[in-house]
């Protein structure tokens, strides 16, 4: 969807024209009525978004190739208990009510937009590009009997919509057997805040969790998905951390300097650094899995667990997989986390009498 920039930036100039109380110098005649004087404090600024500066053009552009513009679930996803992420009407009604209680079911459901995030033709000035979600977050889900708050700069915009649902009943470690009745059982699909801080709440005993997560950056999920963007494919307002370049797919690396030495390109011990530890995090993933068929708990072709009754520690340990798969990102957004959940879920199975395959 091209956007005929040249055709607003008419209607700009004749909306500023018309409504400004100086317009344009005519032959002198009798004086008219004065216009009336703006309320204080408001301003028709169209031109301080849409101006020549590349920004606005440069960022729809790149929204526009983003899952968040293309990912289709807005439409998919258009019902109670899911419009509050799926659809930008669903989100601004959360917004305005502070609860999902009462959502209504939008006729037109629109993807997450500009509007969305930004507070766009609310007063027309550039106070606008405030955010609509702009303070700390409490998530849903409790840890260790405490409230888990995100407090990470602008990327406080992106938890309420990335993070854990609540699972309810849930098992207790080492407690009585666990009916799983639902087979889609599990955090759905953006657990990252909840990883991101290191507080899932399906911990099993074994090796120390880590107390800290050097990826658990001041500006959160910003610092890396909205880094500086290769064209319109990854990074900025597209978000993405991967993009094709000439056929091979790469990574985006741009928002990992501040700390890590890249080197330069093709940045291959990077690179190296990072497919060595995904490779670990693959694997042990899928020993985990593969102890989960063989406990009859997880189902491949589906992709969903198995109804039926199983030992406590074994549905934590199936939780543990489904929220280190749903996160997506193979580990990078908490490393050490990652590696104990998934070490001590495989050794619980082992216990349980599903041992890991041999290699
Ligand atoms: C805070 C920045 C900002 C200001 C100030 C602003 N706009 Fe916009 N405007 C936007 C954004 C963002 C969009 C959506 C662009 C997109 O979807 O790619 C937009 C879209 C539009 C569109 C396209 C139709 C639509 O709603 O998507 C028109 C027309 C428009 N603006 C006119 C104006 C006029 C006239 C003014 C001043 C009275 C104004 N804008 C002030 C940011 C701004
Ligand atoms: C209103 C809820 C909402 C907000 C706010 C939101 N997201 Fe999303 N995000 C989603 C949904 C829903 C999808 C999947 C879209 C679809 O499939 O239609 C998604 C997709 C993504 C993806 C792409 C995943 C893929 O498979 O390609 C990334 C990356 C992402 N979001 C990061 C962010 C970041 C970073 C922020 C904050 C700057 C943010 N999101 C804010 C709901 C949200
Ligand atoms: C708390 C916010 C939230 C709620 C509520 C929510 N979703 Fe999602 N959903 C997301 C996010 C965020 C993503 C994108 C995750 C990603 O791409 O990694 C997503 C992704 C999806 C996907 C795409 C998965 C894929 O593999 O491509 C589907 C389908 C989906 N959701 C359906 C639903 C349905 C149906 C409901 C209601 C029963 C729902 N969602 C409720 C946040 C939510
Ligand atoms: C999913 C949420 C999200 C969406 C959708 C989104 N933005 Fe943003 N936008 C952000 C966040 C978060 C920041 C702050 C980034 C940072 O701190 O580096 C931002 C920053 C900006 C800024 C810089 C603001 C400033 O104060 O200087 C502009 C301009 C902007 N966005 C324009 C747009 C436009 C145009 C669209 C639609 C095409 C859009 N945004 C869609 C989340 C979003
Ligand atoms: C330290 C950098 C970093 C931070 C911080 C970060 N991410 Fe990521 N994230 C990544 C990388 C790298 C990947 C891709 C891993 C891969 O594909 O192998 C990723 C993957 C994802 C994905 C899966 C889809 C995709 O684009 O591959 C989603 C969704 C996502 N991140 C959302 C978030 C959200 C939301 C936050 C904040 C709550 C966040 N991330 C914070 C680096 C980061
Ligand atoms: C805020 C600083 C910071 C940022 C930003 C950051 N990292 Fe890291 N990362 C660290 C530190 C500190 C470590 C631990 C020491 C080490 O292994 O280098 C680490 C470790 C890693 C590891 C090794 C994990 C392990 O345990 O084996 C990988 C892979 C990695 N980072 C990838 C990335 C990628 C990819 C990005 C950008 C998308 C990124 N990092 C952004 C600070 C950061």
């Amino acid at each position: 969807m091209k956007r005929n920039y040249n055709l607003i930036a008419i209607l700009i100039t004749s909306v500023l024209v018309m409504s400004s109380c100086e317009g344009p110098m005519g032959p002198i005649g009798e004086e008219g009525e004065k216009g009336d004087q703006g309320e204080p404090g408001t301003t028709l600024a169209c031109a301080d978004c849409h101006n020549s500066n590349s920004q606005m053009t440069a960022f729809s552009a790149q929204w526009e190739e983003s899952t968040h513009a293309t990912g289709g679930n807005a439409a998919y996803a258009n019902r109670e208990g899911c419009v509050q992420c799926h659809t930008s009407q669903g989100f601004l009604e959360y917004v305005a009510e502070g609860s999902v209680a009462d959502i209504s079911v939008p006729q037109n459901p629109m993807q997450i937009n500009c509007f969305t995030c930004h507070n766009i033709h609310e007063t027309f000035s550039s106070d606008d590009w405030a955010l609509t979600k702009p303070g700390a977050e409490t998530l849903e889900v409790r840890y260790a009997g405490a409230d888990v708050v995100w407090n990470k700069g602008t990327s406080n915009q992106c938890v309420f919509c990335h993070q854990s649902r609540n699972v309810s009943p849930a098992p207790s470690v080492n407690g009585a057997d666990f009916e799983i009745a639902n087979n889609r059982m599990g955090p759905h699909h953006g657990p990252n805040a909840n990883l991101i801080l290191g507080k899932t709440p399906f911990e099993l005993p074994g090796a120390q969790v880590p107390a800290n997560n050097p990826h658990s950056t001041a500006s959160g999920c910003v610092t890396c998905h909205m880094s500086a963007p290769y064209g319109y494919q990854a990074g900025g307002h597209n978000m993405a951390m991967k993009y094709d370049s000439h056929g091979t797919e790469t990574r985006l690396l741009t928002g990992c300097t501040s700390c890590h030495d890249i080197g330069s390109s093709p940045y291959t011990a990077f690179n190296n650094k990072i497919s060595e530890f995904q490779s670990e995090i693959k694997e042990k993933l899928e020993d985990l899995e593969a102890q989960l068929v063989a406990a009859g708990i997880y189902n491949t072709t589906t992709e969903l667990a198995n109804k039926g009754t199983f030992k406590a520690n074994a549905v934590l340990a199936y939780l543990n997989y489904n929220t280190i798969k749903e996160d997506r990102s193979n580990g990078i957004h908490n490393p050490e986390y990652t590696r104990v959940l998934l070490d001590n879920s495989i050794a619980a199975m082992t216990a349980i009498g599903y041992p890991a395959p041999e290699e």
